[in-house]
């Protein structure tokens, strides 16, 4: 059983970490399609977000190697890095963080507002870099450099996105797979935003276990279809590696990658258009980077019937901080 080899891993537990199933009555009445949204957004650490649920792993597998100093890397408005610093935070743990500026962009508030600005209140060390396109070794580096300076660095990878941290969202499709089942709902898809990829990986294996016959659906945000896939499938063997058990035979990975451009961390017309009529219909806050281009690929999707019918799951990663950063976007 997936659930007795996932007891065996040791996890944080100090927050309520599952979140609630809502159907979305305006949005479903306004798209003519029952849309369902599992809040991941409200994960109960510093304004939310799909990270807490890695770190949960991540963080006691850094306790339990004696670790004093969580170190990662991302986007100056990474909400992974926010979370992280966050939970460093609530640990009384150092915290320091590589950070890329992947849009070459000077506006101010990208600069110093939204995740950024958080990351000053939690106390973590940051490092402005060229870029992250060798991010483990430029991780390891960072690892040494605090070697020397007596700290014991634990390396949290981009996003949270190791076997360890897919734990989490393996527990996450569990949870999601006995909400599914008490509410009586035969969804056609979940759909979600797919990054460095071990929410996708874990969600899948983990629904996958219960829900055979569930398609989820991962858009991409950051590359082609051809390029995401490997690292979805190999997250998923090696996080069923890790947990040994077998990968199902049902395990497909279902990716749609039409609606990241013009690239990772530039909002889209799409997208924007789906943060104003989630905030306008429902009152929910979804981020430029990430959730607004999932949930544009949802409604393009029903609008060109790509789904097979039946209601439909979205979730919802977190993210909203970033909301700030982009402000000049609207004008645009
Ligand atoms: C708001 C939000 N949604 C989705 C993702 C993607 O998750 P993953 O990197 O596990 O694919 C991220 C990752 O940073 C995120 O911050």
């Amino acid at each position: 059983m997936i659930s007795t080899q996932l007891a065996r891993f040791p996890r944080l537990n100090l927050m309520q970490t599952a979140t609630p199933l809502e159907r979305l009555e305006r949005l479903s009445a306004w798209l003519g399609r029952d849309i369902h949204i599992k809040r991941d957004d409200l994960t109960p650490l510093a304004l939310g977000g799909n990270k807490l649920r890695k770190l949960e792993y991540l963080a006691a597998d850094a306790l339990a190697q004696g670790a004093d100093t969580l170190i990662t890397a991302g986007a100056i408005q990474s909400n992974h890095v926010r979370q992280t610093a966050a939970l460093a935070a609530r640990l009384g743990l150092s915290c320091f963080a590589l950070l890329e500026n992947p849009i070459g962009t000077t506006a101010p508030d990208y600069l110093g507002n939204g995740n950024r600005l958080l990351l000053d209140l939690f106390d973590a060390r940051v490092e402005l870099v060229e870029n992250l396109d060798n991010a483990p070794a430029a991780l390891e580096a960072l690892a040494a450099r605090l070697r020397t300076a007596g700290k014991r660095p634990y390396i949290v990878p981009v996003g949270g996105s190791s076997p360890v941290g897919a734990l989490g969202y393996v527990r996450a499709g569990l949870e999601l797979a006995e909400q599914i089942q008490a509410s009586g709902v035969d969804f056609a898809a979940v759909v979600l935003a797919s990054g460095s990829a071990g929410t996708h990986a874990g969600l899948a294996l983990g629904l996958s276990h219960q829900l055979p016959e569930l398609p989820v659906i991962g858009v991409t945000v950051s590359r082609d279809e051809d390029q995401q896939r490997p690292k979805v499938q190999h997250l998923a063997e090696a996080t069923a590696a890790l947990l040994a058990v077998p990968l199902p035979e049902s395990l497909r990975i279902h990716l749609w990658d039409e609606y990241y451009g013009p690239r990772y961390g530039e909002p889209n017309a799409g997208g924007l258009a789906a943060i104003k009529l989630l905030a306008a219909q429902e009152g929910i806050l979804l981020d430029p980077v990430y959730t607004a281009k999932a949930m544009a690929a949802l409604l393009d999707g029903v609008g060109r019937q790509r789904f097979d019918d039946g209601p439909l799951l979205f979730l919802h990663t977190g993210g909203a901080p970033a909301l700030f950063a982009y402000t000049d976007a609207w004008s645009a």
